[in-house]
C-alpha cells in the first residue's frame, strides 16, 4: 500500500496526541486534570436540547439534508447576524450552514489553493488554517503574532514576493490561542490591503460571544466593504455549549460561499436537520444562557490568573475567549513546562509552539474545566511552585 504524501507529511492533530497522552495515563489510574481543550464542560441548554428531541421524532428529519442546510435556518443566521452585528445578509447567497466551523475552514482552502499558492496565516494559531492549505497543496506563509503588536499581524511585514503569491489571508479574534482582541480599525485596515493585494479574507470569530468584564467584540462582517472580499466563519459551538453537535456556519462574500457550497456538495450531505432545528433554537431563543455561561468563566478566569501570576507564569486576564496565554518561566520552553506539569503534578496545559514556532515561550489554559477539576489543578499548581522554589532554595 502506497499513502499519498499529503498523508505522510501530515503532523498529527495537536490534541488527538494530548488527548492519547491523557487517556494513557488515566488508565494507569492517575489522576488527571487537563486545562488542555477548549470544550466547554456546561452542557447545551435545555431549551435546545428540547427542540433537537423533538425535532428527531419527526421522520421528515430521518432524510438527507441538503448541503445549504434548511431555508429557516440560513434565516435565523442572518437574523442573529442583523441583531447583534447590525449586518445585513442575503440568506441563500451570503449564509452557509456548516458541520461545525473546523470543516468549512478545511474545505474552503480547496476553493482557494491551487498547488504552488500561499495562504497567509497567523503564527500561533488554530491549526487548521495551515494544514488545510497543505492539504490543497499550497504553502502557508507565517505572519508572527506577537506582544508588542497586541498579537495582530503586521501586514506591512509581509514581502512583496510572497503578497504575488498570497491568496488567502486568515485572521482570528477574539484570538485562539492568546485571547487577543482586534477592533474595528484593525478590521478595515484588512479589508483595504486585501483589496490592495488581491487577496481573499477568512475571517474566524467563533469566540465573539464569549466575553467578559462587558466587552462586546464587533464582526469583520462590520468592516466597510468586508462583503466584498472576505467570509467569517462562526459557531454554536462556543456560544451555546454545541461542540458536540457539530453545527456552525460562514457568512459573507456570495462569490466565496457558492465555491464552498459545491465543493460540499460534492463531499458531504449537510447537516442533521433536528440538529439545525435545534441551531435555529439557539439562535432564535433566549439568549441569557450566554451571559450565564459567561459569568462562569469570568470567575474561573480570575481564580486562574491570580494562580498563575503568583507562581511567575505571567498572564494577563484576557476580555473574551476561552483561554489564558500565559507565559513560561525563564529555564523552560512550553514543551518542557507541559511535560513536568503532567509528570510531577498531573495537570494538563497545552504548549504554545503546538500553535507555532511564535507560540514558544506560553502555554495555554483552557477555562473549560469544571469547578472542582480546577479548583483542584490550581492547588496542585501552586503546591508545584512552593515546592520547586524550596528546592531551589536549598541548592
Ligand atoms: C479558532 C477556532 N476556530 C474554529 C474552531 C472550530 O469550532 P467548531 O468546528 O466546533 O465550530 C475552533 C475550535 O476550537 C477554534 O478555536
Amino acid at each position: 500500500m502506497r499513502m499519498a504524501r499529503r498523508i505522510e507529511n501530515l503532523p498529527p492533530y495537536l490534541f488527538v496526541e494530548i488527548s492519547k497522552k491523557i487517556a494513557e495515563k488515566r488508565a494507569k489510574g492517575e489522576d488527571i486534570v487537563s486545562f488542555a481543550i477548549g470544550d466547554p464542560d456546561i452542557p447545551t441548554p435545555p431549551h435546545i436540547i428540547a427542540r433537537l428531541c423533538q425535532a428527531a421524532q419527526d421522520p421528515t428529519n430521518h432524510r438527507y439534508p441538503e448541503t445549504a442546510g434548511l431555508p429557516e435556518l440560513r434565516q435565523a443566521i442572518a437574523g442573529w447576524y442583523e441583531r447583534r452585528f447590525g449586518v445585513s445578509l442575503d440568506a441563500d447567497k451570503e449564509v452557509l450552514p456548516l458541520i461545525g466551523s473546523k470543516e468549512g475552514i478545511g474545505h474552503i482552502a480547496l476553493c482557494f489553493i491551487d498547488p504552488g499558492d500561499t495562504a497567509l496565516v497567523p503564527d500561533p494559531a488554530y491549526p487548521v488554517y495551515s494544514v488545510s492549505t497543505t492539504l490543497a497543496g499550497g504553502r502557508p506563509y507565517y505572519m508572527p503574532l506577537v506582544e508588542e503588536n497586541g498579537f495582530l499581524p503586521d501586514l506591512d511585514a509581509i514581502p512583496a514576493h510572497i503578497l504575488k503569491k498570497a491568496k488567502l489571508l486568515w485572521i482570528n479574534y477574539p484570538n485562539n490561542p492568546t485571547s487577543a482582541i482586534a477592533d474595528l480599525n484593525f478590521f478595515n485596515r484588512v479589508v483595504e490591503f486585501a483589496q490592495q493585494h488581491d487577496l481573499a479574507v477568512c475571517h474566524d470569530g467563533p469566540y465573539s460571544e464569549v466575553t467578559f468584564d462587558g466587552y462586546r467584540p464587533v464582526s469583520f462582517m462590520q468592516a466597510d466593504g468586508a462583503k466584498e472580499i472576505g467570509v467569517e466563519f462562526h459557531s454554536l459551538s462556543k456560544s451555546y455549549n454545541m461542540t458536540g453537535w457539530r453545527i456552525g456556519m460562514v457568512v459573507g462574500n456570495a462569490e466565496m460561499i457558492d465555491a464552498l457550497k459545491r465543493v460540499k456538495s460534492n463531499l458531504d450531505s449537510g447537516i442533521p436537520q433536528a440538529i439545525q432545528y435545534a441551531a435555529i433554537e439557539a439562535l432564535t431563543g433566549s439568549q441569557d444562557c450566554i451571559q450565564e455561561h459567561n459569568a462562569v468563566y469570568q470567575r474561573r478566569r480570575d481564580l486562574i490568573i491570580d494562580v498563575l501570576n503568583n507562581i511567575g507564569l505571567e498572564a494577563k486576564p484576557p476580555k473574551a475567549s476561552l483561554y489564558i496565554w500565559a507565559k513560561v518561566p525563564e529555564g523552560y520552553t512550553s514543551v518542557d513546562l507541559a511535560t513536568d506539569l503532567l509528570e510531577e503534578i498531573g495537570v494538563v496545559v497545552t504548549p504554545g509552539v503546538g500553535y507555532g514556532k511564535n507560540g514558544e515561550g506560553y502555554v495555554r489554559l483552557s477555562l473549560t474545566i469544571p469547578n472542582a477539576a480546577l479548583v483542584k489543578g490550581l492547588s496542585r499548581l501552586s503546591g508545584w511552585h512552593s515546592t520547586r522554589s524550596k528546592h531551589k532554595a536549598t541548592k
